[in-house]
């Protein structure tokens, strides 16, 4: 064991997120440093990163540009705060995100995914209020969504275990179904089945009427849920019906943004123009802690005629723009541009579906999705929802490779800077632990 690594003997202090804290203490899972796309253990083992730190890794771990970045910042500004004044560096990571995401203008800087979400929803309600039409109050979500785990995020979220521990959440709800067809199984990517689901939406519309309804927010491609990519003509039709009625659109673009769909957000590889857009984590490659909310012209331009002494939103966080995490930001794409990542996210779209759609045949196996760089693969329940998943966890942890388990699913989202010898490596990895 490397002597430079301490381990701690209180595992108990730290309360840790969405963790089974008894079976972790028994049998803890540590990581101790980090490289390229794989992981190494306390115990010196090597884990390839299957699942990109946690869907956030888009360039791969310690990257030195970035970090070099983060240190310089460090000992130049290491705080200040952006409530009526500014540094510098905030102001150009966020016109490097602008320049990102075509048909957006502003980005308003939070500190994770979950921030965002809260602060997306926030902002559409202010937004209709700012235009007169404040009656609207109802926020939109979908069976199976992951918004984050802040009170409007968990209230849009479609999953009933993070939520059943916290009763109303916010009052004014309701949901789409989810997409998850037994027909689409085994799809390669976009499934052929399912845009009608898109009319749910019309449904609520005609239901409460459209001109309550603040704003629908979805995944574009549903990722924490247990990866489900959108059936083909699906956001299409919800863009529709949310011009149709005044809505504003929102893509929480928390996995898919930075890269994962081969373009830098996800909106774009399916052509369909959101009113606002929810990111984090690939925005630093996770290195510093930031999210952010992207808007439209047409939604800044609604706060522009508050009083001029007054703040346009009243919101905001004392990390919002925070120099470390801006610098890292500001690294973290050019390292994506001179590095051509999403080119390659792009390029190995098609190994990556080749590979994943090759293990369909092996017992137990009952779908398989991908999109993009991200896979899940679908066992057959045995005993109770989850003991599949978290049994094949365990192995493929034992044989090398990370993989999040889902229910029964097993996620997979790499850095995107994977070749095909990695790809290999996985597909040997998963063929011979879940054949086995
Ligand atoms: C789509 C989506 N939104 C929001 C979040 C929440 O992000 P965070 O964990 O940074 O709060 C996640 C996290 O995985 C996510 O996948």
């Amino acid at each position: 064991m490397p002597d430079d690594i301490r381990i701690p003997n209180d595992l108990d202090s730290f309360w840790m997120p969405f963790t089974p804290s008894r079976a972790f203490q028994e049998a803890p899972r540590m990581l101790h440093k980090a490289d390229g796309v794989r992981y190494v253990t306390v115990d010196g083992a090597e884990k390839f990163d299957g699942t990109g730190g946690l869907w956030c890794c888009n360039a791969g771990h310690n990257h030195p540009r970035i970090v070099e970045a983060i240190q310089r910042q460090a000992a130049d500004l290491d705080f200040a705060h952006t409530f009526g004044q500014g540094h510098p560096i905030a102001f150009e990571a966020a016109a490097r995100v602008v320049d990102l995401a075509p048909g957006m203008d502003h980005v308003f800087f939070t500190n994770s995914g979950s921030e965002a979400v809260d602060t997306a929803l926030k902002i559409a309600l202010a937004y209709h209020a700012a235009r007169g039409d404040g009656g609207r109050r109802m926020l939109v979500g979908r069976e199976k969504a992951y918004h984050g785990i802040n009170f409007g995020g968990l209230s849009v979220g479609g999953i009933g275990l993070n939520k059943g521990q916290f009763g109303t959440l916010y009052p004014s709800v309701a949901h789409l179904r989810h997409t998850w067809l037994e027909e689409n199984h085994f799809s390669r990517g976009m499934p052929e089945h399912g845009a009608h689901l898109a009319d749910d939406l019309q449904r609520l519309c005609d239901l409460h009427g459209g001109h309550t309804i603040a704003a629908v927010i979805v995944e574009p491609v549903s990722g924490a849920g247990g990866v489900f990519p959108p059936p083909k003509g699906y956001l299409e039709r919800l863009r529709e019906i949310c011009d149709a009625h005044g809505i504003l659109l929102i893509f929480d673009e928390v996995i898919t943004g930075f890269g994962r769909m081969g373009t830098a957000f996800a909106y774009e590889a399916f052509g369909v123009q959101p009113d606002l857009v929810t990111c984090a984590k690939g925005m630093t490659n996770a290195t510093v802690p930031m999210g952010g909310v992207l808007a439209t012209a047409a939604v800044r331009d609604a706060f522009r005629q508050a009083p001029s002494k007054m703040p346009d939103l009243f919101h905001g966080y004392t990390y919002s723009g925070h120099p470390l995490a801006s610098a890292a930001c500001i690294a973290t794409l050019e390292v994506y541009r001179d590095e051509d990542i999403f080119g390659n996210a792009a390029r190995m779209a098609t190994p990556w579906e080749d590979m994943v759609h090759g293990l369909a045949d092996i017992d137990g196996v009952i779908d398989v999705r991908n999109c993009g760089i991200i896979a899940a693969i679908q066992l057959a329940q045995q005993g109770a929802v989850g003991d599949a998943g978290r049994a094949a966890h365990a192995k493929l942890w034992e044989a090398g490779l990370i993989v999040r388990p889902i229910g029964d699913a097993l996620a997979m989202s790499p850095p995107l800077t994977i070749t095909q010898a990695h790809v290999d490596e996985i597909g040997a990895t998963l063929r011979s632990v879940l054949a086995a």
